[in-house]
C-alpha cells in the first residue's frame, strides 16, 4: 500500500486519467485553495482510521455488522444541529434494532461531514426549458437552475471543509458527550416515527434493553462505569470524488509514517471512478484509511480481482470494503460469481449491498424515486447470493434522512407517487424517511438472524 519504495505520492493520481473532474475555470484560484487547504488541520486522526480498519475486519471475518448509512448528497443550505442530530439518531436506532436483534455488533459508519462531491452521469442536465452544466454537489456548485450557479467555485472546497469540521465536531460531542448513552434509547425515537407501527416496534426493543440494563444492575453490574454502555463508536465516510481535495487534506503520520486522507475515517470510489488505470485507484492504493468500492452490474470477476490486489496488497481485514449496487433484479446473479472469486483467491473483503443506486427510476410526475420493496428485495438477493456462497453478509450501504421526507415509494406507511411531491426534500438521489429505515433495520435484523 504504502511502501516508501513506490512511485506513489499524493498527487501521483495527476498522471493518471481522472474521471468525473469539475473544469475549474481558474486553475491558478483552484490552487491557491488547495494550497491553503494544505495547511490546515486534519478532519480525522490516523489513528482512528486504524481503529475502523479493525473494526471493519472483524466484519471480514463475519463477527461484526456493517451499518453505513446517511445523505446522499451534504447540504451547504441545510447545515444545522437539528438535522445532524436527527439523522445520528435514525443510525443509532438502526444500529440497536440490528445488534439486539442479531446478537452481532454493528460497525457505524455515517455518509456524512464530508459527502459533498456527486458524479453525474452527463455533463448536462435540463431543468424546465433549460439545459445546464449538470449539478456536481456543493463541493463544486450550487443546485439553482442558472449558468452563473453551475460554475465550479474553489471557495466551495474551503467551505465543505469547515462544514465537515463542524459537524464532525458535533457528532464526536454527541457520540461521546452522553447522547448516544444507551440509558437514552427511547429520546432517539422520533415524534413521527415513535407514532408508527415501527416506532412502536422500535420502542418494544428499547423497553427490553431498559430491563436488560436494570437486570445487569441486580446483578451487581455496576452499569455507570462500563464506558460501552455509554459511549458509541461512530465514523465518517464520503466518496472521494475531487482528489484536489483529498490531496490537500492527505498527512503523513507521523507514527507511522504512512499516508492517511484526513477528510473522513473512511472513503470510497463510486461506480463511475473505478477503472483500474485510474486516478482514483491511483490516489487510494496509497493512503492507509479503510477503503470502499462501489460495484455495479457490469463488474467482472477480473475487475473485482485486481481492484482486491492492487488496493489491499497486503490481505489486511477491513482495509477493503466492496460496496454492491447491481439493482434488485440482477445482485444474485450478478454477486455470486464476484464472491466465489475473492473467496478462491483469499481477499479478507467486507461485502456491503448498497440496495439504493440500482433501483433509482423517474416518476412520471419528474421525481426520482426508488420503492421500499425493489430495496428489501435487493438486500435479500444479497444474502441469498453470500448464503449459497458461504460467504459473510457483511453489512448495508443507505442513503437516509432523520426528516420525515417523501422521495422513496412504499414502506409500512405507504408512500405513494402522489405523495412524493409533498416533502421531497434531497438535492440529489431519494433517501428512506425515519420510518423507512427502521423497517429496513428490522428486516435486515430477520435476515440476519436466519
Ligand atoms: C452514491 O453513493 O451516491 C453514488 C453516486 O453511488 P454510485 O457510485 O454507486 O452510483
Ligand atoms: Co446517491
Amino acid at each position: 500500500m504504502n511502501d516508501p519504495s513506490s512511485s506513489w505520492s499524493p498527487r501521483s493520481w495527476r498522471e493518471h486519467p481522472a474521471a468525473q473532474q469539475p473544469d475549474w475555470p481558474d486553475e491558478g484560484a483552484l490552487d491557491a485553495v488547495l494550497k491553503q487547504m494544505a495547511t490546515m488541520p486534519p478532519l480525522v486522526f490516523a489513528g482512528e482510521a486504524r481503529q475502523l480498519t479493525d473494526q471493519l475486519g472483524q466484519v471480514a471475518r463475519g463477527e461484526a455488522f456493517l451499518l453505513q448509512a446517511g445523505d446522499c448528497a451534504e447540504s451547504f443550505d441545510a447545515f444545522g444541529a437539528d438535522a445532524i442530530r436527527d439523522k445520528l439518531k435514525v443510525i443509532l436506532q438502526m444500529a440497536v434494532v440490528l445488534t439486539y436483534s442479531s446478537g452481532v455488533p454493528t460497525v457505524k459508519i455515517g455518509r456524512i461531514a464530508g459527502q459533498f462531491a456527486k458524479p453525474r452521469s452527463s455533463p448536462t442536465e435540463q431543468v424546465g426549458d433549460l439545459v445546464l452544466p449538470s449539478f456536481r454537489g456543493h463541493l463544486v456548485n450550487d443546485i439553482a437552475p442558472t449558468d452563473a450557479a453551475r460554475v465550479p467555485d474553489p471557495q466551495r472546497l474551503l467551505q465543505a471543509y469547515h462544514q465537515s469540521s463542524s459537524t464532525l465536531n458535533l457528532l464526536r460531542a454527541f457520540t461521546k458527550g452522553g447522547y448516544a448513552d444507551l440509558t437514552q434509547v427511547h429520546t432517539w425515537n422520533q415524534e413521527f416515527v415513535a407514532s408508527s407501527a415501527q416506532g412502536r416496534r422500535y420502542e418494544q426493543v428499547a423497553h427490553e434493553i431498559d430491563r436488560a440494563l436494570r437486570f445487569m444492575a441486580a446483578c451487581g453490574v455496576n452499569t455507570a462505569t462500563q464506558p460501552n454502555l455509554h459511549e458509541v463508536d461512530f465514523f465518517t465516510s464520503h466518496e472521494a470524488l475531487v482528489l484536489g481535495y483529498e490531496e490537500a487534506l492527505t498527512r503523513q503520520d507521523s507514527l507511522t509514517g504512512r499516508w492517511y486522507d484526513c477528510s473522513a475515517h473512511m472513503i470510497w470510489i463510486g461506480e463511475r471512478t473505478r477503472q483500474l488505470d485510474g486516478a482514483h485507484v491511483e490516489f487510494f492504493a496509497g493512503v492507509g484509511n479503510p477503503v470502499g468500492v462501489k460495484l455495479g452490474p457490469t463488474t467482472t470477476t477480473d475487475e473485482a480481482l485486481a481492484l482486491c490486489e492492487r488496493l489491499n496488497p497486503d490481505r489486511v481485514p477491513g482495509r477493503l470494503t466492496f460496496i454492491s449496487r447491481m439493482g434488485a433484479a440482477k445482485i444474485e446473479e450478478g454477486l455470486a460469481p464476484l464472491l466465489a472469486a475473492v473467496r478462491n483467491a483469499g481477499h479478507p473483503v467486507v461485502w456491503a449491498c448498497d440496495p439504493m443506486h440500482g433501483n433509482t427510476f423517474t416518476t412520471e410526475g419528474g421525481h426520482k424515486t426508488r420503492r421500499f420493496d425493489d430495496i428489501l428485495a435487493e438486500i435479500r438477493g444479497f444474502f441469498a447470493a453470500h448464503a449459497a456462497e458461504g460467504t459473510w453478509p457483511g453489512g448495508v450501504h443507505v442513503e437516509l434522512t432523520g426528516d420525515d421526507v417523501t422521495e422513496c415509494l412504499g414502506g409500512a406507511e405507504e408512500i405513494l407517487d402522489t405523495d412524493l411531491g409533498s416533502r421531497y426534500e434531497t438535492m440529489c438521489d431519494p433517501r428512506l424517511n425515519g420510518r423507512q429505515s427502521i423497517d429496513l433495520a428490522f428486516e435486515v435484523a430477520e435476515l440476519l438472524r436466519g
